[in-house]
């Protein structure tokens, strides 16, 4: 059994045991990948101010996200294809976070069904949903998703068209893989992971097979996207599906101010400040730049959640800092399930949890509740002057 003491461990195992093709789905940002780089040297830049002498006995990470507590302000982040790293990783994701006492977030594309994960786990998840065209597909999710009580919806209102990530064109990303021979060649020194996905027939898009009508090419991310999500998504619509909802609503994926304005004014329970992990508009600017901005703009009017290059409980410190009630590991996780299933994501929110609460220890605070701005040394020039 490897020594994990960090994410980076996790990662390495994670590249060894996975298909190529799935590990690169999740490594990858969109065309030159520059906001995905930044979405994690930003958090860099920010240093965190050690005080020192002050009674450091009785701390806790524990906090709450809209209205719920949770054992730190982590929660797992919707990931495409998490049933792909691993098999039946979504329900292995979903029991980790339930014990650890973390909210896990199922998204649309995910490969295990909401029925699925709700039968393994014990506690109410949230359903990340993409808007379709079709709106009986929508209406139906929903209430499958209220069926098997998710308290919380995550619309997601920055992927309603793919950026392109080269490598998944060049590797020709699909679930289940099309067995061309470069993708065989790979399966044959990923033994462990082929094993345990012929013991399972949980091999493709659970909540949209089946569910679906007219689909192309099932299999396929891009074709799914192409066809079927709504480009006319606006704020009519997003009130419409609140309203066919009527429960807790998150919104997912807000980088500019304007926007998160609306968020408030639209009375949602909390905004995710999101680029998608750098995945969908390059050159946009990282979450943790943009977090300061859009706290002064509407913190006091919504909650303001962020995700988005978060790697260690180090970051997570600096976004809390910043003015977030929550935050959201989707990488960070995954790397834990691709290399060691179920213990791995628990491995991750350990390493993660450990992190922040010695960090914050040695910044002089006991509760994660407590930080704030003058937790960081943040360099002048750090949010930048745009015009
Ligand atoms: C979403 O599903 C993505 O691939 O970023």
């Amino acid at each position: 059994m490897p020594v994990i003491t960090n994410i980076a461990d996790l990662k390495d195992l994670h590249r060894r045991r996975t298909p190529k093709m799935f590990y690169d789905y999740a490594e990858s940002g969109s065309y030159t990948e520059q906001t995905f780089r930044e979405n994690t040297t930003d958090f860099e830049k920010l240093r965190l101010r050690q005080k020192v002498a002050v009674d450091m006995s009785g701390r806790t990470t524990e906090s709450e996200m809209i209205g719920r507590k949770v054992a730190m302000p982590v929660a797992l982040a919707p990931v495409g294809l998490t049933g792909m790293q691993r098999a039946d990783g979504e329900i292995k994701a979903a029991r980790a976070a339930e014990k650890f006492g973390v909210p896990f977030t199922l998204s649309t594309m995910s490969i295990c069904s909401i029925e699925d994960v709700a039968a393994h786990t014990t506690k109410p998840f949230w359903f990340q949903l993409y808007v379709m065209r079709d709106w009986e597909f929508v209406e139906a999710i929903l209430e499958r998703a209220r069926k098997a009580g998710c308290d919380a919806l995550v619309l997601t209102l920055d992927l309603q068209i793919l950026g392109q990530r080269h490598k998944d064109l060049k590797n020709g990303l699909s679930a289940p893989p099309k067995m061309t021979l470069p993708t065989m060649i790979n399966l044959a020194t990923k033994w462990q992971w082929g094993l345990e996905m012929l013991a399972t027939k949980r091999r493709f898009f659970g909540n949209i097979v089946g569910h679906a009508k007219g689909v192309g090419d099932a299999s396929s991310l891009f074709s799914w996207t192409a066809e079927q999500f709504d480009p006319k998504l606006d704020w009519d619509k997003i009130a419409r599906i609140r309203d066919m909802w009527g429960g807790k609503l998150i919104l997912k994926g807000v980088l500019d101010e304007e926007d998160a304005r609306i968020c408030a004014d639209f009375g949602a329970d909390a905004l995710i400040v999101s680029n998608h992990g750098g995945r969908q508009l390059d050159g946009a600017l990282s979450s943790i730049r943009m977090l300061p901005r859009i706290v002064r703009a509407v913190g006091k009017d919504i909650e303001v959640h962020m995700d988005s290059g978060i790697r260690s409980g180090q970051d997570v410190l600096k976004a809390l800092a910043l003015g977030a009630k929550g935050t959201y590991i989707g990488r960070a996780f995954i790397y834990g399930l691709g290399a060691m299933g179920e213990e791995g994501v628990t491995k991750a929110l350990e390493v993660i949890q450990k992190e922040l609460d010695i960090s914050m220890a040695l910044c002089g605070e006991r509760d994660v509740k407590e930080l704030r701005h003058e937790n960081l040394l943040v360099p002048a020039d750090f949010e930048g002057d745009w015009v």
